[in-house]
This record gives structure tokens, sequence and C-alpha cells, in this order.
């Protein structure tokens, strides 16, 4: 019987599951107040435990969610799918922030699988903070099975998690930037293929993440273009220039970083200001078809957005207004990355080969849905 069990499990990680990703609409109003803190704040670092500083994220605007189970029996949480950080953390049923009345919440005495840890589990984001101390149990993202060490939260602070549907984060970068060093879900999980991929949509149906592997059937004969990430913390890729149309923009070793958990481009003012210079979006979208492409290089290989792709259709009370989707932050020196969130990946579907330590891209458009 225990022979049979452990057979189904194998067969069943070795399929790939497609797993449906929740979008939902960003107002102008969230949009806004994160645009003004990423420029009137210094950015906060996080100290990740080895003595380095790793940039906080601000998910006030994260738009697709993910569906993780933990415990057994299994409790659900929607959580964000982060390739831009590496901790698993949920609220606790132990948690009397507000937040807490309308989030789901993790309750260990429930879940017969739980281990307590109890090491202290801290993070703070650009616009607050969660805290709450590590336990241990069983969890399972659309038949991938895992069992780590994660942050069941009992307090929380800032906007964005009152605002947000999400009621926790799964990191899915390199262990490197896991808070208290815990082991990652994808590191731990019964997966010998470690890689997963997203297709991110503008509709809010349309999108999904499959685990291990990609979309073989979308994929289709397409080729992915792969690159090696240069830095195992992040999924950093080497970005080698910019472009405004056909000018070209020098990128000072920056890194790319493929970020599922950012929604839009940022970057330091340095590289964000001549890329943008005189490019203005109006409110009410138009004359987008009079505005430049912009030009991520990485491996001396262009990936281009168009006006369509690099602005963001924001929700204004009932009405639609448009924004530009890059935005610039005075990052400390030594802080060399340009994280390319969800805008960047919608137009490239987004294969994380953690296995073999490179991401590889494909343009949606040829993609076969
Ligand atoms: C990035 O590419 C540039 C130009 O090809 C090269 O000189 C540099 O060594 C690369 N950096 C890394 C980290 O691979």
């Amino acid at each position: 019987m225990q022979k049979l069990a452990v057979l189904l499990l194998l067969a069943s990680s070795a399929l790939t599951a497609k797993i449906p990703l929740r979008k939902v609409q960003i107002t102008k109003q969230k949009f806004l107040s994160a645009k003004e803190r990423l420029n009137s704040e210094v950015p906060k670092f996080l100290d990740n435990g080895l003595g380095e500083s790793i940039p906080v994220k601000d998910y006030m605007n994260t738009q697709y969610f993910v569906d993780v189970e933990i415990g057994t029996p299994a409790q659900t949480f929607t959580v964000v799918p982060d390739t831009g950080s590496s901790n698993l953390w949920v609220y606790s049923s132990k948690c009397y922030a507000i937040v807490c009345y309308y989030h789901s919440l993790y309750n260990a005495a429930k879940s017969s699988t739980y281990k307590k840890n109890g090491e202290k589990f801290d993070i703070t984001y650009g616009s607050g903070s969660i805290s709450g101390t590590v336990s241990e149990d069983v969890s399972n993202l659309g038949g991938t099975h895992s069992h780590i060490g994660f942050g069941e939260i009992t307090s929380v602070s800032g906007a964005s998690f009152y605002a947000s549907q999400m009621s926790g984060i799964l990191g899915l970068a390199y262990d490197t930037i896991s808070v208290d060093k815990i082991p990652t879900f994808i590191d731990q999980s019964d997966l010998t293929d470690k890689s997963f991929a997203f297709y991110l949509h503008s509709n809010p149906d349309a999108s999904y993440m499959t685990i291990p592997g990609y979309d073989t059937d979308a994929v289709g004969n397409n080729e992915f273009t792969f690159h090696n990430v240069v830095e195992q913390r992040y999924y950093s890729l080497n970005l080698t220039g910019l472009k405004q149309g056909d000018t070209s923009i020098p990128s000072n070793n920056f890194k790319a970083v493929i970020d599922s958990g950012t929604s839009v481009l940022v970057g330091p003012n340095s590289l964000v200001n001549p890329l943008i210079k005189g490019i203005t979006v109006n409110d009410d979208c138009s004359g987008l078809d009079k505005l430049p492409t912009i030009t991520f290089q990485i491996d001396n290989l262009d990936y281009t957005l168009t006006p369509n792709d690099y602005v963001l259709q924001v929700t204004q009370g009932s009405d639609t207004e448009c924004v530009l989707a890059v935005m610039g932050q005075d990052f400390p020196a030594g802080f060399d990355y340009f994280i390319l969130g969800d805008t960047f990946m919608r137009k490239f579907y987004s294969y994380f080969d953690k296995k073999n330590n490179r991401v590889g891209f494909i343009n949606a458009e040829k993609l076969h849905h």
C-alpha cells in the first residue's frame, strides 16, 4: 500500500500541472501611492542573515495570485508566487491584526503534520512589516509537494497588506536571500525537474503557472532563448544594454531581475531617466502609437517593449486610465539591478529553469492558445 502511494506520488510529480493564476486590476490610487513611496523614501534594506542587505519589495500592486495548500488536511491560501523572494509565509490563526479578519489563516492545531520550530520570522517591506515565528509543515502547489519552514505571521503593519487579496507570499528565488536561511519550497520539493513557468496575460482568466516545467502544448515548436543566471539570489541575468527606439543607453553592468512579484519595471534613476526621456503617457491613453519602443538587452539580445506593453491600464472609479509602467528609484551604490516585473513577463513567456540556473523566454504572442 505504501509502495503504491510512493509510485503514485512519483507519477504525479512527473506531470506538469497547469495552475490558474488569479488576476486583479490595479487601481490608480494604489499605483500612485506605490509610485510616490518609491520616489520619496530611501529604500529599506533587509539583512538576510548572512550579513548582506537585500532590498525589500512592496506588494501594493501585485496582480497575480496562486493557491497553495499547507498542512494535513490541507488549508488553502491565496499567495503571490514571487520569483523575487525566497520564503513562504502566511497569516496565522494567532494573528489579531485587522488584516487577519478577512484573510485565510493557518491553524497549526488543525494540522496533523505541523511541527513547531519557533524561530522569529520578521520582514520589513517598503510599506510595512510582518512578524511571527517559523513553523514547519507539508505544502502543496498544484501537486508539487514540499516540506519546509515557513513564516506563521501574527502581526502586520502597512497599507499594502490591508489593500491586497493575498494571504501570504510564496518565494521562488534562491536560498541565499531566504530569511532565517530557511530552505526554499522549490529546493525541498519532490521535483526532479526544479523548474516552472509563468504565462501572464492581461485577461484575468487566461493566466497560469506550470510546475514542473513549461506548457509544452502552448510552446509547440517554438524554442526558448535561454540566459544564465549570473548571480543566484534573484533570477539575475546579464543586462548588457538599454535602448529607447534606436538610441543606446549604457547599462553600466546592471543585472536584469525577472520578478513575478513586482508588477512594473523598476530601475535606478540613472538608467530610467534616459530610458523614458520624453515619453509622456496621457491619462486617456491617446497617442500611444507615437511613443518609442524601449529595449532591454540581455546577453546582447534585444527584448523590445512597445508602448502597448510598457503602458499599464489602471482603474479609476469606473474608468480605465493609462500610466507608464516604468519607475525610477534612487538605488544605493552596489544595488545594481533593474527589476523586470509582470509588465515584462506578459510580453515574454518566462521559464525559470532553476535546475540549470537559467531563464528562458519566448515572445508570448508566438504561443499556441
Ligand atoms: C555581462 O556581459 C558583458 C558583455 O558581454 C561581459 O563583459 C560581462 O562579463 C558579463 N557579466 C557577467 C556577470 O556575466
